[in-house]
């Protein structure tokens, strides 16, 4: 392997949004022309908060076939679901030996939960951190493409190599962030101060990426703007400048260049646009992967594969560390 390696992954937790798609997914696939890239399912990760078996399991396929109908390509790029690969538990216990309570307790999406969910917290939503650390470093990752709210957790998981590294000898790649051009966050369709989120309990504050034309158009309709009808992109007016960045972003238009095109009008005519444009879009995506949703032998093939190639590089990092650590092999 001479090119660097590239992780990156994405929950089975629920159906995935615009916003995961041009935050991430969108980008994986022209990673693949210039990096090792390794892209996990993690379904592991999932079950941090309740999952409905049978859903989850669905999800796992849907986010499979999604990743591919978005040319994430097996033959180039490594798919597969993290439980296949039980080194990223292994991994996931040894670093938790050198994670400090204080500073998982400080991670702000594990505060955010616990919040949410006070009475009976979970064990896994705490140390959630260090197993993404283990699924970063099995892998001598050199980049990781997260965005902000993932931010904090790849710096846990840099903190980790470089204390395992000093307590027994160089093991670990540290990885850094890859910077994107900024797609800008996508927040929600209804209250815009939110990322987008499909765990949020507004279907309208959200697009899918399997959602049809019908709901596309309606939801776009109801997509807050602010009273004050005047079209510029401004902070002033974050509803507006959310639904502008979204057209930015698909059609890859400059934000000048939309404003202008829209200036003086009422917002109907700019939102019918936004909405076919998204509708256009998706449509190809969402054309391949009803053909390969369909096809779950071959699905299961590819996770196989997929299993096979992660596993190879995992069992080699997982050897060296237990070796360091002082398990003995045999
Ligand atoms: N925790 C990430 C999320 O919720 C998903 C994830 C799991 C991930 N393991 C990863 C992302 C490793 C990057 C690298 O979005």
């Amino acid at each position: 392997m001479n090119k660097k390696v590239v992780l990156s992954g994405v929950q089975p937790s629920g159906s995935l949004t615009i916003g995961n798609y041009l935050g991430a997914i969108q980008n994986f696939s022209k990673l693949q022309e210039d990096y090792e890239c390794i892209y996990a399912i993690a379904d592991l990760h999932s079950i941090t908060v309740p999952q409905v078996a049978k859903d989850l399991r669905r999800r796992t396929y849907e986010v499979l076939a999604l990743y591919m109908a978005c040319n994430v390509d097996p033959e180039k790029s490594t798919i597969f679901v993290q439980s296949h690969v039980p080194e990223h538990l292994e991994l996931s216990w040894v670093l938790s030996s050198i994670s400090y309570m204080g500073q998982l307790s400080r991670m702000t999406q594990f505060k955010d939960k616990a919040k949410k969910s006070e009475e009976n917290l979970n064990a896994a939503l705490f140390t959630y951190p260090v197993l993404m650390a283990a699924d970063i470093l099995l892998y001598q990752t050199d980049f990781v493409p997260v965005g902000e709210d993932q931010r904090q957790h790849l710096e846990l998981a840099r903190d980790l190599a470089i204390r395992f590294n000093s307590k027994y000898s160089e093991t670990f790649k540290v990885p850094d962030n890859l910077i994107r051009k900024e797609t800008g966050k996508i927040y929600s369709l209804k209250d815009p101060s939110v990322k987008m989120s499909k765990s949020s309990e507004d279907e309208n504050s959200y697009i899918l990426m399997l959602d049809d034309p019908k709901t596309i158009e309606r939801k776009i309709k109801r997509a807050v703007t602010d009273s004050d009808a005047h079209f510029c992109y401004s902070d002033d007016q974050p509803g507006l400048k959310n639904l502008i960045n979204i057209y930015q972003a698909f059609s890859n238009e400059s934000v000048e260049d939309i404003v202008k095109q829209y200036e003086g009008e009422s917002y109907g005519p700019f939102k019918k646009d936004l909405a076919e444009i998204i509708i256009e879009s998706l449509k190809p995506i969402q054309d391949e992967y009803s053909r390969l949703i369909n096809d779950k032998a071959f699905l299961e093939e590819v996770m196989a594969k997929g299993a096979s190639k992660a596993s190879y590089l995992a069992n080699k990092t997982i050897r060296k560390v237990y070796r360091k650590v002082g398990f003995v092999q045999i």
